[in-house]
């Protein structure tokens, strides 16, 4: 399989108290192209913070990071700014677990969903921006792309805000997509929905996705492989079949533990 990103060492270090916190200790991660890994932990685990650097965006003053995040040959944590910047939200992309947050609610969904085209692709014109926002709305499951286009984000429901997301992060064709808790705030049918739109879009693009969340059940149901981890480090990684149903490490054990045996598959 071709390795399209290489995390070897990843430690990231917060340094706003006396003591240096460390939030990410020897963070490894291979990620195949077109292949879909899961991040499990507790809250605090280090989860976001390493998606975070990768997508490029821990750039805080009071945090040191070492390590390598290689990505096309370069050094995602030492490369120059404006190279970073030319993936970001092109090659590499990344959605987060509120769209509304993320969405800013007096721009019409359209312009956000173009948004990262105008930045990276200034040379396509306006009328085909507006044709390849449409049709990455319509490829996210939004039917009625054409008046999506044109609405505000509080006209939308959840689902369709995460949906618009989505698009948003897609729209560049990314190499990599990172789902940091895209489902949390979903209800349950909304979350299965989305799975299937994550799983179509990798089938059809072959777009890597790093997906994180709390439902071992969803990580089950996508990723092939999965990374467990506790207080910064990772504790078990493996084939996601094998590590839930045998888990090496007690503290996947308890983690599994934690959830119904009827959800896992
Ligand atoms: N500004 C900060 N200063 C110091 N430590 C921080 C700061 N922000 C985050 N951390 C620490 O970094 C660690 C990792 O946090 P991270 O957000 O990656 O966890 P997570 O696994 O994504 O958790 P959750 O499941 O709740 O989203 C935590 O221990 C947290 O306390
Ligand atoms: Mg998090």
């Amino acid at each position: 399989m071709e390795i399209i990103l290489d995390v070897t060492d990843l430690h990231i270090e917060f340094h706003d108290h006396d003591q240096p916190e460390v939030a990410v200790e020897d963070f490894d991660l291979m990620l195949g192209r077109g292949e879909i890994v899961g991040i499990v932990g507790e809250s605090g685990s280090g989860k976001s913070m390493s998606a975070l650097a990768i997508a490029g965006l821990l750039n805080r003053k009071s945090l040191t990071k070492s390590g390598r995040i290689m990505f096309n040959g370069t050094d995602l944590l030492t490369c120059d700014r404006n190279i970073l910047r030319s993936y970001q939200g092109d090659e590499i992309s990344i959605i987060f677990q509120e769209p509304m947050t993320s969405l800013n609610p007096v721009k019409r969904i359209g312009w956000q969903v173009e948004e990262s085209l105008f930045i990276h692709h200034p040379e396509i014109s306006k009328a085909v921006r507006k044709e390849m926002a449409i049709k990455t709305l319509y490829s996210v499951g939004l039917s009625d792309a054409e008046k999506v286009y044109r609405m505000y984000p509080h006209e939308l429901s959840g689902g369709m805000r995460q949906r618009v997301m989505i698009a948003a992060a897609m729209i560049g064709n990314p190499k990599i997509l990172i789902a940091d808790e895209p489902t949390t705030a979903l209800d349950v049918t909304v979350q299965a929905q989305i799975v299937e739109l994550l799983k179509k879009l990798n089938r059809e693009r072959k777009t890597s996705i790093i997906f994180i969340s709390h439902d071992l059940s969803l990580v089950s149901q996508l990723c092939e492989r999965v990374i467990v981890m506790q207080k910064g480090n990772i504790v078990e990684s493996g084939k996601t079949k094998k590590v839930f149903k045998r888990p090496g490490n007690i503290y996947t054990k308890r983690l599994i533990a934690a959830i119904p045996k009827i959800e896992l598959r």
